[in-house]
């Protein structure tokens, strides 16, 4: 590959990284040259043109009734797969949590009040339910960033996995893509380096394939994999119910859902494009998709995702090849002034790109819609406080009857 140049950087107009460059040290000079050309940076030409959608419908969903009077078949059929080992798990926690403002990984926060509650540790105990009534470890992928991973793999380490069996756990570590300013420029990063930052949560397949991780699923004969975020700490995983109830179905992937709270609500929801599995943001919702109501009065588009997905391990590989659509975020992102000051911003400053999971549910020829109640399983930790904060998640932590 050509190296790259001041006129090459002139072109994709980043004079600045240029003129950063010829700052440095040459060693320094050499080290700059090398990140850059490893970088991918077709994203300075990403606009984040909406996407054109297909024909929108209404999805249906194992509801909570139906799946009451079926717990019990679920669940076998569930707890037999992961006896199997057909069943992995998949911890997306390569996110900055930069909306919490925790500069450390979010798994590592601790949600306690009287007592030491990492969110790590609430994922684990969750996930240890599922192993002690199998009799079986699930094996735990953990996908950090660059940024974070070591900082996890230690707090792991240090706290002895919580009680999980390490022998079940990898880590791997997760893709960047530059950051750019409103102006879309590249910035600089505290270290001098090109600032990146990790490429999203749909990264976490492809990941595991140039990680190396896909031989161990092979390996292992890993049939399912169930995705979820970190930040959900009343997160079920490896849910045997869940697990049972897709299987059953004979669909290849399955999302867990909640029925939306209000019409309004910010929620992407599961529906069908063009007969397909697809989640619509809430953003993209017209009036009319927002209040549409069916015969008995609930609301048409009334599945929203909490991200708690299972996909089937040979329909993911045939998907390997397909490039996901990029999203722009807006994010606070810490980052070095030309002055050579670093600054640690109140406001966001800085686009990220990144793949959407989300994005992967359009890939499956089908997806089983899988009602969970809320209050049992979704508190997000996303904000400091307010709405999905630490706050909401405590309230909800006590409510399911979890000492803090
Ligand atoms: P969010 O979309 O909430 O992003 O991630 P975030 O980076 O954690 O938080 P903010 O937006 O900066 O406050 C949802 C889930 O996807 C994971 C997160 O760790 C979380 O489990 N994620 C997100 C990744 O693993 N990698 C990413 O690049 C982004």
């Amino acid at each position: 590959m050509k190296n790259i140049t001041s006129e090459m950087l002139t072109m994709l107009h980043q004079e600045h990284i240029a003129a950063h460059m010829k700052k440095q040290s040459a060693e320094k000079q050499i080290e700059l040259v090398e990140q850059i050309n490893g970088l991918d940076l077709s994203v300075l030409n990403n606009v984040d043109a909406s996407e054109i959608r297909g024909k929108i419908e209404p999805i249906s969903a194992t509801t909570l009734s139906e799946i009451e009077n079926n717990r019990e078949k679920f669940t076998q059929t569930g707890l037999n797969a992961i006896r199997e080992g057909k069943v992995g798990a998949v911890l997306l926690a390569g996110g900055q949590g930069s909306r919490l403002g925790f500069d450390h990984p979010k798994g590592m926060f601790n949600i306690g009040v009287d007592r030491r509650l990492y969110i790590f540790e609430c994922l684990i105990n969750n996930l240890l339910d599922v192993t002690r009534a199998a009799g079986a470890y699930i094996p735990l992928f953990i996908m950090t960033s660059a940024d974070n991973n070591m900082e996890t793999r230690n707090f792991f380490e240090e706290n002895d996995y919580f009680g999980y069996s390490p022998e079940n756990v990898w880590f791997f570590v997760q893709e960047q893509l530059p950051v750019v300013d409103k102006n879309g420029k590249l910035m600089i990063s505290e270290h001098g380096t090109v600032l990146t930052a990790p490429n999203g949560n749909g990264g976490w397949y492809d990941s595991m394939a140039k990680t190396g991780m896909l031989r161990v699923v092979q390996n292992a004969k890993i049939e399912w994999l169930n995705v979820f975020a970190v930040d959900n700490v009343l997160q079920r995983m490896a849910d045997p119910c869940f697990v049972g109830a897709v299987i059953e179905s004979g669909k290849v992937s399955g999302a867990k859902v909640v029925a939306k709270a209000a019409p309004e609500e910010k929620v992407g929801v599961l529906c069908l494009e063009d007969g397909k599995p697809s989640i619509v943001e809430y953003y993209e919702m017209s009036e009319d998709m927002l209040y549409q109501r069916e015969a008995d009065g609930t609301l048409s588009y009334n599945y929203g995702v909490i991200l708690n997905y299972l996909f089937r391990v040979d329909k993911l590989n045939s998907t390997l090849s397909v490039k996901l659509p990029l999203h722009r975020a807006f994010k606070k992102i810490k980052y070095m002034d030309e002055k050579g000051a670093v600054v640690v911003p109140d406001e966001p400053n800085a686009y990220k790109f990144e793949t959407l999971v989300l994005d992967m549910v359009k890939l499956q020829d089908n997806c089983l819609a899988y009602e969970v109640d809320r209050s049992k399983e979704f508190a997000p930790v996303k904000n400091k406080t307010g709405v999905d904060s630490v706050d909401t998640a405590q309230e909800l932590l006590r409510a399911n009857g979890i000492e803090l």
